[in-house]
């Protein structure tokens, strides 16, 4: 019997990769950089499966060259704003993610983003390697303090409920808005019913909700002049929540007291947005997720969504499962 044969977009971590090969006839994109959008489309032709990570697009065109056989999509990540699910849902082609196996390491970025920023850590390592540290000073480069302070949390899954846990550790009090998240008192996090409201009480906010046409530019002028001027602002989520261009005015005039992100908008982000030329906003290369284990667990459950829908088998995480209705 001939394997199935499959397109995986990018080398994943061994883990999924010797899965995916053990399975199938895998052609592997072995570029650093995603394949181009001509090739994806030249590859994908005549495929069985398609693994492919949150750097690819994939919309009608490329499930139109894929053809009829392409039985399943599996994305090496939680987030599918990459895909246009509904067409493939519109081709009975289920769509797999990865949760919950990187929530940890993402509310642990999202954690050490927030205290960066809180304590100015990047930006007292530039002041020491421009040479600037001269004196211990009892008013250099003073921070914000976290604990007894609110965090307003954007979104309630399960990556901002992890956030909320590593809070309780500084005795923070955590709010949060998320109208589909029930409460949780065993993490003594409180349902604000208002956004606005959870706006003006957090001393820090941070994003935690998906890109969707409801979420895009969520945070723009309106939402950062809700704000508390000494707030700070943490966004591991998409770069496309937030409007960058507001997000540079509310910092460059201080309304806000800093920024740290994990996600930009493109990405890479160029080297020419004006975000990089403020001391009060962090920027990291969407990292978050970007520990061994998570990696690991990452490919391993890509692979396996992809090889149970190879298998006409319902995939462990899909984010379409209408697709089997229609069966
Ligand atoms: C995801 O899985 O959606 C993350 O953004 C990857 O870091």
């Amino acid at each position: 019997m001939p394997k199935p044969k499959v397109f995986v977009t990018r080398i994943i971590r061994d883990k999924g990769l010797d899965l995916v090969k053990e399975f199938c006839e895998a052609e592997i994109w072995l570029g650093d950089l995603p394949p181009s959008r001509e090739i994806l489309i030249e590859k994908v032709r005549g495929m069985d499966g398609l693994l492919c990570l949150l750097t690819d697009r994939i919309d009608a065109a490329v499930l139109d060259a894929a053809g009829l056989g392409l039985k399943v999509v599996s994305n090496h990540a939680v987030g599918f704003d990459n895909i246009i699910v509904a067409e493939a849902t519109a081709r009975g082609i289920p769509v797999g993610n990865t949760p919950g196996i990187l929530t940890d390491a993402t509310a642990d970025f999202a954690f050490a983003l927030l205290m960066a920023a809180a304590r100015r850590v990047t930006e007292a390592e530039r002041y020491l390697r421009a040479g600037k540290w001269q004196t211990w000073g009892p008013s250099t480069l003073l921070g914000v303090d976290m604990v007894g302070k609110t965090l307003g949390l954007v979104g309630f899954g399960r990556i901002g409920r992890a956030v909320a846990k590593r809070a309780s550790g500084f005795d923070m009090r955590v709010i949060f808005f998320d109208p589909s998240s029930p409460a949780a008192p065993e993490l003594n996090a409180s349902p604000f019913a208002s956004l606005d409201e959870l706006l003006r009480e957090s001393d820090f906010v941070s994003l935690h909700t998906p890109l969707t046409a409801e979420t895009r530019h969520m945070v723009n002028a309106d939402f950062l002049s809700k704000m508390k001027p000494t707030a700070i602002l943490v966004n591991t989520s998409r770069g496309g929540v937030l409007d960058q261009d507001a997000l540079y005015e509310a910092l460059k005039a201080n309304r806000i007291f800093g920024a740290a992100l994990d996600v930009t908008d493109p990405e890479p982000l160029p080297l020419d947005c004006p975000l990089l030329t403020l001391e009060n906003c962090i920027i990291a290369p969407h990292i978050a997720s970007a520990s061994t284990y998570s990696r690991d667990m990452m490919a391993l459950l890509a692979a396996q969504n992809l090889i149970a829908g190879l298998k006409g088998e319902r995939l462990p995480h899909c984010v379409n499962p209408e697709v089997y209705k229609a069966r």
